[in-house]
C-alpha cells in the first residue's frame, strides 16, 4: 500500500508603509498587531534601537493598553545571529504565554533582529505569526520584505532557516534618521542591484539624488520614490518564486562571489559592501565578454564609488572567487546562474564562467575602478 498526500499553502502577506510608526495616535501597528485584544505580547527588539527609541517603544505599547507586553533586547551584530538568540526568544515567548494564533511576535530591527524573530516564530509552536519593522536600509528593502529567516551557523551565514514571511511589514523609513551613515550606503548596495537588474529609472533616481540620501539619511523628496521603486521590484520577483523552486534570480545579482567575500574580509565587510563588490566583477565579467557596454559599466561602477561602496578587496584573490562560484553552484543544485546586466535595468544569466574569465575581470575591474576614481 502507498499514500500520496498532497496539500497547498495559500500564503498572504502585508508589506505596508506609514510614518511616525510609534506615535500613540498612528493606530496601523495597532491594527496589524491587534493591541486592541487588551492579550499578551512578545515584543524582540535590536539593542540599539531599544536605546535610541526604547521609551517611544514602551509608551506605543502602554498607551494602546499593554502595561505587561514582555520585551527582549537582542544583541544586533552577525556574531549574536545565533541558536542561543533563537533559543532566548522561544523562552521568552513561554515567559509571555502568548496564545498560537491571535498574539503575534513584533520584531523591531535590523535584518540580524528580523531574521532572528522569524525564524524564532516559524519554530514556535510550529509557527506563530509575527509583525515586523525593520529599522534599517537593508531591512526596509530586502531583509524584512521577503519570505527568509535564518541564522549563522558552522561558519556560514545564514545556513540554517525557513521561508516564513510576516504577516505584516511595516515600513517606516523616518526610522533611519538615527542609522550610521555606513548602514545607509549598506543599504544602497541593494537598491542599486533592483535598479541595475529591472529599473532603470530607479538607478537614474538614485544617480541624482546619492549624496543628499547619504547626508540626509533617505529624509528627502525622491527617498520615498526610492524606497517604494526597490520594494516593488524586490516582491515582482520574489511572489512567483517566493520558495526558490526556481534558482534563476535576478536578486542574486551581487550575491555570487560575496558570501565567501564577506565571511573571509578582515577587517570586516558589511552584507552590502560585500555586495557592491560582486556587482562591480559581475559587470566586468559581462563587459569583458562584450555583452555590456562601457557606459553602462562605468555608470554602474561610479555610482557605486559615488554612494561610498568598495568594488575591491584584498581577499579578491582568484581562489577565493573560484571557491565563492563554486559555493554559489552548489547552492543553485548544479548550475552557476550568475546574473550579469546587459544594460542599466537588463540583466541575462551566465552559466559558463571560468576561472580565467574571472582572472581577466578582476585585472579589467582594477582598471575601471581607477580610471572611475580619477573622473
Ligand atoms: N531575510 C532576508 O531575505 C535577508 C536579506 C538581506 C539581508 N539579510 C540579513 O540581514 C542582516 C543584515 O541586516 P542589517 O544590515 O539591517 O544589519 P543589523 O541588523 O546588524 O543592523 C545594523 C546596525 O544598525 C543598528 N541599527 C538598526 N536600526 C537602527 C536605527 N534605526 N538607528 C541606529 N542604529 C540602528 C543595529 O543595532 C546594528 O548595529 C544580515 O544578517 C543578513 O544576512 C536577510
Amino acid at each position: 500500500m502507498a499514500w500520496t498526500v498532497r496539500s497547498t499553502q495559500d500564503v498572504t502577506y502585508r508589506v505596508q508603509q506609514t510614518d511616525s510608526i510609534f506615535d500613540p495616535g498612528n493606530s496601523t501597528l495597532a491594527d496589524v498587531a491587534g493591541l486592541q485584544q487588551r492579550s499578551r505580547r512578545l515584543v524582540v527588539v535590536d539593542r540599539n534601537v531599544d536605546r535610541l527609541l526604547g521609551r517611544a517603544i514602551r509608551g506605543y505599547f502602554t498607551a494602546w493598553g499593554h502595561d505587561h507586553a514582555t520585551f527582549l533586547v537582542l544583541e544586533p551584530n552577525e556574531a549574536a545571529k545565533s541558536s542561543d538568540a533563537l533559543l532566548s526568544i522561544a523562552q521568552a515567548a513561554d515567559r509571555a504565554g502568548i496564545k498560537r494564533r491571535s498574539e503575534p511576535i513584533v520584531a523591531i530591527g535590523g535584518g540580524v533582529v528580523t531574521d532572528l524573530a522569524g525564524l524564532a516564530a516559524s519554530l514556535y509552536r510550529r509557527g506563530t505569526p509575527f509583525v515586523r519593522i525593520p529599522t534599517t536600509l537593508i531591512g526596509l528593502v530586502d531583509a524584512a520584505v521577503g519570505a527568509k529567516t535564518a541564522i549563522n551557523f558552522n561558519g556560514h551565514k545564514n545556513r540554517l532557516g525557513t521561508y516564513f514571511p510576516a504577516t505584516h511589514t511595516l515600513l517606516d523609513h523616518s526610522l533611519l534618521r538615527t542609522l550610521p551613515e555606513r548602514h545607509i550606503r549598506n543599504g544602497l548596495a541593494e537598491i542599486i542591484k533592483m535598479a541595475v537588474m529591472k529599473d532603470s529609472t530607479l538607478f537614474s533616481l538614485v544617480e541624482q539624488d546619492a549624496d543628499q540620501l547619504v547626508d540626509r539619511r533617505f529624509d528627502t523628496p525622491l527617498a520615498q520614490q526610492v524606497i517604494e521603486r526597490s520594494v516593488s521590484g524586490m516582491l515582482e520577483e520574489l511572489e512567483p518564486n517566493l520558495w526558490e523552486h526556481d534558482l534563476k534570480r535576478l536578486v542574486d545579482f551581487g550575491h555570487t562571489f560575496s558570501p565567501v567575500i564577506e565571511m573571509r574580509a578582515e577587517p570586516q565587510l558589511l552584507h552590502g559592501e560585500a555586495v557592491s563588490i560582486d556587482m562591480a566583477l559581475s559587470c566586468a565579467i559581462a563587459h569583458d565578454r562584450g555583452i555590456l557596454g562601457r557606459e553602462a559599466t562605468m555608470r554602474v561602477i561610479g555610482l557605486l564609488h559615488r554612494v561610498g561602496l568598495p568594488t575591491w578587496h584584498p581577499v579578491c584573490d582568484l581562489s577565493q572567487l573560484c571557491s565563492g562560484l563554486e559555493d554559489s553552484v552548489r547552492h543553485r543544485d548544479g548550475h552557476q546562474h550568475l546574473p550579469v546586466p546587459t544594460g542599466i535595468g537588463r540583466a541575462r544569466f551566465l552559466e559558463d564562467v571560468t576561472p580565467e574569465d574571472l582572472g581577466r575581470a578582476t585585472t579589467l575591474l582594477a582598471d575601471l575602478a581607477l580610471e572611475s576614481a580619477g573622473r
